[in-house]
């Protein structure tokens, strides 16, 4: 399985099982977590060990093809049991990331078209296609960061929300898979990143990320983006999204809404960084996308420290919606959908036209 060049590799096969980056040890520590079956990638996409939307869609499409190559040997009913078992589990790991539903349904798809092909056989071609999504992720966030560069002017200081970067993807990433090709573009890009509460995928992930590739970048609370907002300080915001409705409502990282309303508030363009795959057209308006509801224990503390006393009652909602029209553009790998198309309810048009 070649690796494209990516600095960060956040999914990789190895001989026969998948490894995966534990995000949920980064900064501290950097180590990769082994599966070798569905029920471990589900697990491991769960705990939040791998996530962010595209890169969950390429672990589950992995899990699929590891479930096929552990049940290789089985016989036919114990083979198909274990399959349709280990879509079951990927498709309950997470609900709000629609690409993890679009990777499930492309690789039951591929399996179904298969009719009396041996195990091995089956096992070896799921296999190719989860290679084959890895790839094509990353082309796909090579185009959208083309597209995302041309909107940022040389100069600019960009916010981003939550970790929509190499470690959400198979790699490069999308809103910084935006910052990095308008670096390479020889444009003088500086990122601002909020920290994400209560899972800090700002200040631990894409802080890292703009570290380790020496891309300047500042951290701030959550709460000090109007601030700066005000003051003239930030110039554009990019973030990335894990479902977006047929009428252009984004569904992201909890905050992003906030980012949004302010960003409107002082005439700032807010960009969502998109893959096609991420639209989803099935669902009318952001009110349908369903918003994942997390442990409490992640809003009373983060691994061994505790703010929070025993007893108090906690939500927390780990996606928000943000209304269309606060959305400036969407940058997909096809070209930017603007606001005048979200407006006049034009996306799904636009993206049967690209697709
Ligand atoms: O809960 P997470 O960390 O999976 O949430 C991730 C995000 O909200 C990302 O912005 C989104 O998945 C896009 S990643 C390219």
């Amino acid at each position: 399985m070649p690796n494209s060049g990516n600095k960060v590799e956040t999914l990789r096969w190895n001989k026969d099982h998948l490894e995966m980056i534990d995000q949920r040890l980064l900064p501290v520590e950097f180590e990769y977590v082994s599966c070798d079956s569905a029920a471990s990638v589900a697990e491991s996409i769960r705990t939040m060990v791998v996530r962010g939307a595209p890169a969950i869609g390429v672990a589950a499409a992995y899990g699929v093809a590891l479930e096929a190559r552990r049940m290789r040997h089985a016989a036919r009913l114990a083979f198909n049991d274990a399959m349709n078992s280990g879509f079951e589990l990927l498709a309950t790991s997470r609900p709000t990331a629609v690409n993890l539903f679009w990777a499930l349904e492309r690789m039951k798809h591929l399996w179904q078209s298969f009719g009396e092909a041996s195990f091995e056989a089956i096992a070896s071609r799921l296999l190719d296609e989860a290679h084959t999504m890895l790839e094509e992720d990353i082309l796909i966030n090579r185009a959208m960061g083309a597209y995302g560069a041309a909107l940022l002017p040389d100069g600019a200081r960009v916010l981003t929300h939550c970790n929509a970067g190499a470690l959400a993807t198979a790699g490069h990433g999308t809103a910084l898979g935006v910052f990095r090709s308008a670096i390479e573009a020889g444009k003088r890009i500086s990122v601002i990143a909020d920290e994400t509460r209560p899972f800090l995928q700002g200040a631990r992930l894409t802080a890292w990320e703009m570290v380790q590739e020496k891309i300047p970048v500042t951290l701030i609370t959550d709460n000090m983006s109007g601030h700066l907002m005000r003051r003239g300080e930030i110039d554009a915001v990019v973030v990335g999204t894990d479902r977006v409705a047929a009428n252009g409502d984004v569904a992201n990282k909890i905050g992003t809404y906030m980012v949004a309303v302010l960003a409107h508030r002082h005439g700032i363009p807010f960009y969502v960084a998109c893959p096609l795959s991420t639209i989803d057209l099935s669902i009318p308006s952001g009110d349908g996308i369903p918003i994942e509801e997390r442990d409490p224990d992640e809003v009373k503390g983060y691994r061994d420290c505790r703010w929070a006393p025993e007893g108090v009652s906690i939500r927390n909602p780990a996606f928000d919606v943000t209304p269309a029209e606060l959305v400036t553009g969407l940058i997909t790998e096809k070209g930017i959908v603007g606001n005048d198309v979200l407006k006049a309810g034009g996306l799904a048009e636009w993206v049967l036209q690209h697709s």
